[in-house]
């Protein structure tokens, strides 16, 4: 079957005894089966709830996996990954990853004796150089989060498994729908379910989906002992989310595309991060890694100072000023003191994210009212007489809607 049917069939099978269409909620926490309780497939909500386990079966095979699991966050499946680590072992991450990764590897995983080296993972020169003989796990986003470089997947997982460690994909902003990183190599996938997976920005989630089914015992086993599962409701709404998971990352990533270019124009943008955009470095790679749909998420950095990026940030009406990203309504923020203010700010300006740098979550509005929307907070946060470029804005020059045809 083709992703869009499985996103709504497989996991979603009609209720047996009613014959519902939509499988029931189950909302108990603890169930008192007939016979012999050790055999019984549901005995507590933690070690395993039907809702959840719908929701987790349609998760693995959207991203070809033996099995997933679903967590209360994203955050709380990354944690669940890393605990397959022990004191003394070593993790690589990628430079361009979200502020909470960077938190838990630097802030939390360093107080059990695991050490983290950031390195450039498209470079992989650098990357052999940094691996060591203790280096368990690779960690990368795909695309990285929030300046959207893309790492090579089936040749880090090459990497990876000459060393002997994991290599593990946070696929959160190139969904299932433009990459499925088990089929390249990739040990574990991991999502915050909050984003594409929801869509909506109503619930909390996160998964980790694998290939390897004693991977799969393992991460269950640590996912049981500590807790962190997604609530019955969550995983609801997320299987609802996922239904139109397709059509709503395809139409959002074809607006991106347009955001992109515009801003790529425009003479107030000093530099636009989009793998889309045939000036990326990464443009072939992306082609074939993410299949043609380059996602949802734009970021740009102003040719302005820091007060005058926060006054856009405040300025723009569709685009809410807020962190997160893939639901179907727009987002912007600044990553510096948004997203990524967990970093110390040497290595924040290290990966190159700046204080002018802006990120967009492009949602499902129509794409001229976010045109719309981004050119007034161009006049409003940078008015043409305060501008280097007055000129090019005053005779009204800016590229307005030239994609749009
Ligand atoms: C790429 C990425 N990974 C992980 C997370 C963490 O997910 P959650 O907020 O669901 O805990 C986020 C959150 O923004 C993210 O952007």
């Amino acid at each position: 079957m083709h992703f869009s049917t499985r996103s709504i069939h497989v996991g979603n099978e009609k209720e047996p005894i009613t014959g519902a269409v939509i499988p029931p909620l189950h909302l108990s926490s603890t169930f008192a089966p007939d016979g012999d309780f050790s055999k019984a497939v549901y005995d507590y909500s933690r070690s395993g709830n039907p809702t959840r386990a719908a929701l987790e079966t349609t998760l693995a095979t959207l991203e070809e996996g033996c099995g997933a699991l679903a967590f209360s966050s994203g955050m709380a499946a990354i944690h669940c990954a890393t605990q397959l680590l022990r004191s003394g072992d070593h993790i690589l991450a990628g430079t361009d990853i979200y502020g909470g990764t960077y938190r838990i590897l630097h802030k939390i995983l360093n107080r059990a004796g695991i050490e983290t080296t950031l390195v450039r993972l498209d470079d992989e020169a650098a990357v052999r150089a940094a691996i060591r003989p203790n280096t368990k796990m690779i960690w990368a986003e795909n695309p990285g989060n929030p300046l959207l470089s893309l790492v090579d997947i089936e040749a880090l997982a090459n990497i990876a498994h000459e060393q002997g460690a994991l290599l593990a994909i946070d696929n959160t902003f190139g969904t299932p729908v433009a990459t499925q990183p088990l089929t390249l190599g990739a040990d574990i996938v991991m999502h915050s379910a909050t984003k594409f997976l929801g869509g909506h920005s109503d619930l909390l989630g996160g998964a980790l989906v694998v290939r390897d089914p004693e991977l799969l015992k393992e991460l269950y086993f640590i996912q049981n002992a500590t807790g962190a599962v997604m609530a019955p409701f969550d995983c609801f709404l997320c299987t609802r989310g996922i239904k139109t998971l397709e059509l709503r990352f395809r139409e959002q990533c074809k607006s991106a595309l347009w955001i992109a270019q515009y801003l790529s124009h425009h003479p107030l943008v000093r530099k636009v991060f989009y793998p889309g955009l045939a000036s990326h470095p990464q443009h072939e790679l992306a082609q074939r890694q993410l299949r043609g749909s380059f996602g949802a998420v734009v970021s740009f950095e102003l040719a302005a100072d820091y007060q005058a990026t926060q006054r856009f940030v405040a300025s723009t009406q569709l685009f809410q000023r807020a962190v997160s990203v893939g639901a179907v309504e727009s987002l912007i923020e600044q990553p510096a003191s948004m997203s990524h203010a967990s970093y110390d700010k040497a290595d924040r300006q290290k990966a190159g994210i700046s204080d002018g740098l802006i990120r967009l979550s492009v949602g499902l509005e129509h794409v001229h009212d976010l045109l719309a929307d981004l050119q007034r907070a161009f006049l409003e946060a940078l008015p043409p007489s305060e501008d280097k470029t007055k000129s090019s804005v005053e005779s009204g020059r800016l590229p307005q809607y030239a994609y749009l045809s």
